[in-house]
């Protein structure tokens, strides 16, 4: 996607190559959150062995809700040729995803424009390119929920709930809820707060394991990854900090 969005990108991807960006990156990391760095690769890690094991099991069906520039499902696609894939995300981030990978088999893998703020995740959409609600699914939401109204994201549990056969997954990360009523990484600096306050991008959902395990039912909570549960994921991990704050939560129904 960097090679094809822009000469901006691909200039910037040309620095993000060079051994000399990674002090820089370094640096970046440190005067904004510390360990995010990390904390993003092992959730990605996770969160796609997740979907594997899933996929090798049987399921045939993966829907990624936000999934912006990540490339799990089309890695995935590659993979398992015989599952069906859909991506659900905002008009805006998916326009360039789309462009960028023209060739995409549209029989195996649906795009989906739908800006859930607005608008309900559009159930006929997906049911019309092939979706089959009898059947199991996995769903992802990473780094997604905490950027939508608390009513939103009850109301995208109830349909997801709606479209999930039995034996259906949903893996998906919240903001854990802090003492101090901020919704942040632990390590966070100010000046990201600020940063993201002047986006309009700031996190508005947070949630505790406690509230979860209600607000989810029907969905049946399997497990919680924090970021002790991810350090153990890779044994060279255990002095390197890894940011706080972000878990992944892996649901059945
Ligand atoms: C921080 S990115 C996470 C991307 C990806 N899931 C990952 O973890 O690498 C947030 C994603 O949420 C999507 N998003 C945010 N608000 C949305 C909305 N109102 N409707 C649909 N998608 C939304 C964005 O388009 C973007 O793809």
């Amino acid at each position: 996607m960097l090679e094809t969005h822009s000469f901006q990108t691909r200039l910037f991807l040309k620095i993000l190559r060079q051994a000399w960006f990674r002090p820089i990156a370094k640096l970046i990391e440190r005067i904004t959150i510390p360990g995010i760095l990390l904390h993003y690769a092992l959730r990605k890690k996770n969160i796609s062995q997740l979907a594997r094991a899933a996929l090798v099991h049987g399921t045939k069906q993966l829907v990624v809700i936000g999934p912006g520039f990540d490339p799990l499902s089309l890695e995935l696609h590659r993979e398992f040729r015989t599952a069906q894939f859909w991506e659900i995300d905002h008009p805006a981030t998916q326009g360039h995803k789309t462009r960028a990978f023209p060739e995409i088999d549209h029989q195996l893998f649906h795009f989906i424009a739908n800006n859930l703020s607005s608008t309900a995740l559009d159930k006929n959409a997906l049911r019309n390119s092939g979706f089959d609600s009898a059947q199991p699914t996995f769903w992802i939401a990473e780094g997604l929920l905490m950027y939508l109204q608390p009513d939103i994201v009850s109301r995208l549990m109830i349909t997801l709930k709606e479209l999930s056969a039995p034996g259906s997954q949903f893996v998906f990360t919240f903001m854990e809820k802090q003492s101090n009523g901020r919704i942040r990484f632990h390590s966070q600096r100010k000046l990201v707060d600020w940063w993201l306050s002047r986006r309009g991008e700031p996190f508005v959902w947070e949630t505790t394991r406690h509230e979860l395990v209600e607000s989810v039912r029907p969905w049946r909570i399997l497990r919680f990854f924090n970021h002790d549960d991810l350090r153990e994921m890779e044994l060279e991990l255990t002095d390197k900090p890894i940011a706080r704050g972000e878990v992944i939560c892996l649901a059945e129904i």
